[in-house]
């Protein structure tokens, strides 16, 4: 059995309307806590885990522009505070409410701790972590090299 099947764990395939549903209103309740008085572009996103927990985050600007913090790296501190573990399903979207695509810095952050099936919904669709970010770097290809530090409790 791997480490994403198990007794109790969803599989992002098993991710039903409903669910689906909710995320979209947990990305549009967070989206409208966000901190954007630079760019006024809103963004909120909402995940699902594979035990079930649901995680959110918003935008958080700054004068400092480069140290913005995207809706999803909000998202991923509340995912790993809350317990970690795999993400299985993503909603992210902007002040109107309609899907917006993960920025490629956010798409590296949530390959960490995403299901090797992750399902996001996209502008065009749903997508799968592996086609918006193929080929991804990870610390599977830091083992290879030796001397270089690939440490056992990463994912
Ligand atoms: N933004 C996100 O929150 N997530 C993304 O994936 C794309 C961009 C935010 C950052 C900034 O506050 C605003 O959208 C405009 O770039």
């Amino acid at each position: 059995m791997s480490e994403h099947s198990g007794p109790g764990l969803f599989a992002p395939a098993e991710v039903d309307e409903d669910t689906w549903s909710r995320l979209h209103d947990l990305a549009v309740e967070a989206m409208e806590h966000a901190y954007a008085p630079y760019s006024r572009f809103r963004v909120g996103a909402a995940a699902v885990t594979e035990d079930g927990r649901y995680v959110s985050g918003c935008n958080v600007e700054n004068a400092g522009y480069g140290v913005t913090l995207c809706a999803e790296c909000g998202l991923v501190s509340e995912l790993v505070r809350t317990g970690g573990g795999r993400l299985v399903a993503l909603v992210c979207v902007d002040g109107r409410g309609e899907a917006c695509a993960p920025c490629g810095r956010c798409r590296q952050v949530l390959s960490e701790h995403a299901h090797p099936q992750m399902i996001l919904a996209m502008p065009s669709g749903r997508m799968t972590i592996d086609e918006v970010l193929p080929g991804s770097f990870s610390v599977q290809a830091m083992a290879q090299v030796d001397g270089a530090v690939a440490p056992t409790d990463a994912h």
